[in-house]
């Protein structure tokens, strides 16, 4: 590779990280763990888990990325040449895109609810009921939209083709530019849904549940989920910030992007958190199950129905939801475009169509894993679930353990400090405990998540 891409602006590279970051995790994976693991504790256990762990760890991506100014299978070849650590990359490769033919799908039942949303369908029928009634309709709904064999396939396949448009365009014209628009108005919807469900009744009692600790609820499972969730929302284990970083110019400060890609994510859990739990609390739907799916799908369509104007707000948020899902899936794409240009030398348009091609065939098996595959089962999973739970549970933190050993004892002596310096240029006072939580605590921890699953 002779010029490699780069990121135009620092705003740009901000955005692009952080639209990354932000994705489902944040908006739907994390109010359902924190409702699961009780409220306010569980958030005390993340923010802790995103500052002291994930901003380190991140940090470790990001020196990987640009000092080996490669993919993320190319930056151990350079740093570390003729050494086996390439295939750390590898396995950081394979996850991404296992995530993404998955994740694809998710990314369009958000497309479809709001194509829903829009033309008022997803609403039909429900102002007639109420209680279990409602629920039972958006339940219907939700078996019609999700279960169907075909409607979803259209819509990941509609998401499949997004992604290609803006991959094609590069990463200053297609990846910076998409973030730069979409990143700010994924903002200025969230405070705008945020004010609305504040100003409902009982709101208090919502933000209460969410806001004040009852440290007697922190338990070992809480603090393993916690670690789990900072880990997923910050993208960390996927070789996406490792990518990502190698389009950073070197004057870029990687220490304070970590901190302000951190602390906008965990912002936008937080406003996630006072967008749900007063909108549940108010209405009394808080002793439904906030998993996931059921969570966006039935139990928000439920809030929306009683507020005025229930399209107006459900297209807001679905369009919230699928600004978060775009960004995301596209660095997650980026990771194997990127190692097929700089390992194979292929064109930009041949990396991306190789790429995502073949994700419509196993995006379509992920998509059907809710209706006509349902029954196929892989050690008792679809394949859906299964791409999940593989990648989740075992190749994410086994991924983020071995970057963490590789940079805290194997990498060149002072990639870290150099990267984190600038060369020198800069004064870094927190390079020494951050590898000390690279070579130590973080391995140690995240290997506890991986124990922890299977017991
Ligand atoms: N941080 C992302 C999220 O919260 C993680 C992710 C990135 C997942 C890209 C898939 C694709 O959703």
């Amino acid at each position: 590779m002779s010029t490699k891409s780069q990121f135009a602006t620092k705003i740009g590279l901000v955005a692009a990280t952080v639209g990354s970051a932000i994705g489902l995790g944040n908006v739907w994976r994390f109010p359902a763990e924190t409702q699961a693991n009780g409220g306010a504790a569980f958030l005390l256990v993340y923010i802790l888990c995103v500052l002291c762990l994930g901003i380190p760890v991140m940090l470790a991506e990001f020196s990987l990325g640009r000092g080996g100014r490669s993919d993320a299978v190319g930056v151990f070849k350079s740093l570390s040449p003729g050494k086996g650590w390439w295939l750390v990359g590898a396995v950081a490769v394979l996850a991404s895109y296992l995530i993404l033919c998955y994740y694809m799908v998710v990314a369009g039942w958000t497309l479809e609810y709001l194509f829903e949303s829009v033309t008022g369908s997803l609403y039909e029928g429900a102002s007639t009921s109420s209680g279990d009634g409602l629920r039972n309709v958006f339940a219907a709904k939700m078996d019609e939209y999700v279960g169907n064999d075909i409607r979803p396939l259209v819509f990941t396949f509609i998401m499949v083709g997004i992604n290609i448009a803006v991959l094609l365009g590069g990463v200053q014209k297609g990846i910076e530019k998409l973030s730069n628009v979409l990143m700010p108005l994924l903002f200025i919807i969230l405070v705008g849904l945020c004010c609305v469900t504040l100003s409902l009744p009982d709101a208090g009692s919502g933000v209460r549940f969410f806001l004040e600790p009852d440290f007697s609820k922190i338990t070992p499972r809480v603090l393993v989920d916690g670690l789990g969730q900072a880990f997923f929302s910050l993208s960390l284990g996927m070789g996406i910030l490792i990518t990502y970083a190698s389009y950073y110019p070197s004057s870029t400060r990687l220490g304070r992007t970590s901190v302000i890609v951190a602390l906008l994510s965990l912002l936008v859990a937080v406003l996630m958190g006072l967008i749900i739990f007063p909108a549940v609390k108010s209405f009394g739907l808080d002793r439904e199950s906030l998993e996931g799916a059921t969570l966006v799908f039935v139990t928000l369509p439920e809030v929306f129905v009683n507020l005025p104007w229930p399209s107006l707000w459900s297209s807001l948020f679905f369009v919230l939801l699928l600004v978060a899902a775009l960004t995301s899936t596209v660095s997650i794409a980026e990771v194997s475009v990127a190692m097929l240009q700089d390992r194979l030398g292929l064109s930009r348009r041949r990396a991306t169509l190789t790429v995502m091609l073949p994700l419509l065939l196993f995006s379509a098996a992920c998509s059907l894993s809710f209706g006509s595959l349902s029954g196929f089962r892989i050690f008792g999973l679809t394949v859906f679930g299964l791409f999940d739970t593989f990648t989740t549970d075992i190749l994410l933190p086994l991924g983020s353990i071995a970057v963490c050993i590789y940079m805290g004892w194997f990498a060149p002596r002072g990639l870290l400090v150099d990267e984190l310096s600038n060369k020198g240029s800069l004064r870094s006072r927190w390079t020494a405990p951050v590898l000390f939580v690279i070579r130590y605590i973080a391995p140690l921890l995240i290997a506890m998540i991986l124990v922890f699953n299977y017991i």
